[in-house]
C-alpha cells in the first residue's frame, strides 16, 4: 500500500502503537532502492527518502507494484541542518518507529579522499 507521508496522525500513541518500518535514507534510486525492495520482499513497511520527490514517488510505485507494504515518503536533503528534526516529525506524524535505518544517501566520490574538496565531501 502507498501511503501518504502526511497520511494517519499518531498524536501521542504509545510506543506499541507505532508501526516499524526501514527508514532508507536515498531510498529512491541505487543501492538504497534495492535494499528498499529486500525489504518490501520480506514484509516490512518503509519510509523512503532523498531529495527529488518525482524519482521518491517513482521509486514507491515500482515497489507498490510488486509489494504489499506501507511506503511513506519525505523529499529532504540529510545534508540540512533541520533534516533529523523533519525526519522525527514525519515518524511521529505518522506514527512510525525506525526498526532499522539504512543510512546511504551519498553520492560517490571518484579519486582520494584527500584529494576532495571540502564542499564535496560535505554532499557526499
Ligand atoms: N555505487 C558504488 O559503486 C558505490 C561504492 C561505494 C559507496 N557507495 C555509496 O553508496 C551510496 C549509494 O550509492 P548509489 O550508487 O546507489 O547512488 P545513486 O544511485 O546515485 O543513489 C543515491 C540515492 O541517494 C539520494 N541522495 C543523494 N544525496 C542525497 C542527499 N543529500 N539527501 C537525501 N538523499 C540523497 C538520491 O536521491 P536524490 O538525488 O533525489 O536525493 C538517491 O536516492 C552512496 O552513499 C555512495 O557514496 C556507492
Amino acid at each position: 500500500m502507498l501511503a501518504a507521508h502526511s497520511a494517519s496522525k499518531a498524536g501521542g500513541a504509545d510506543a506499541a502503537a507505532l508501526r516499524p518500518v526501514a527508514l532508507i535514507t536515498g531510498g529512491s534510486a541505487g543501492i538504497g532502492l534495492a535494499i528498499a525492495r529486500e525489504f518490501a520482499a520480506h514484509g516490512h513497511d518503509l519510509l523512503l527518502v532523498a531529495r527529488d520527490a518525482t524519482k521518491l514517488e517513482v521509486a514507491a510505485l515500482t515497489l507498490a507494484r510488486s509489494f504489499p507494504v506501507r511506503i511513506h515518503l519525505l523529499a529532504l536533503d540529510v545534508a540540512d541542518a533541520d533534516a533529523v528534526t523533519r525526519i522525527n516529525r514525519e515518524l511521529l506524524e505518522s506514527g512510525l518507529t525506525v526498526a532499522w535505518l539504512v543510512n546511504n544517501a551519498g553520492t560517490w566520490l571518484a579519486g582520494a579522499i584527500c584529494d576532495s574538496r571540502p564542499e564535496d565531501l560535505d554532499t557526499a
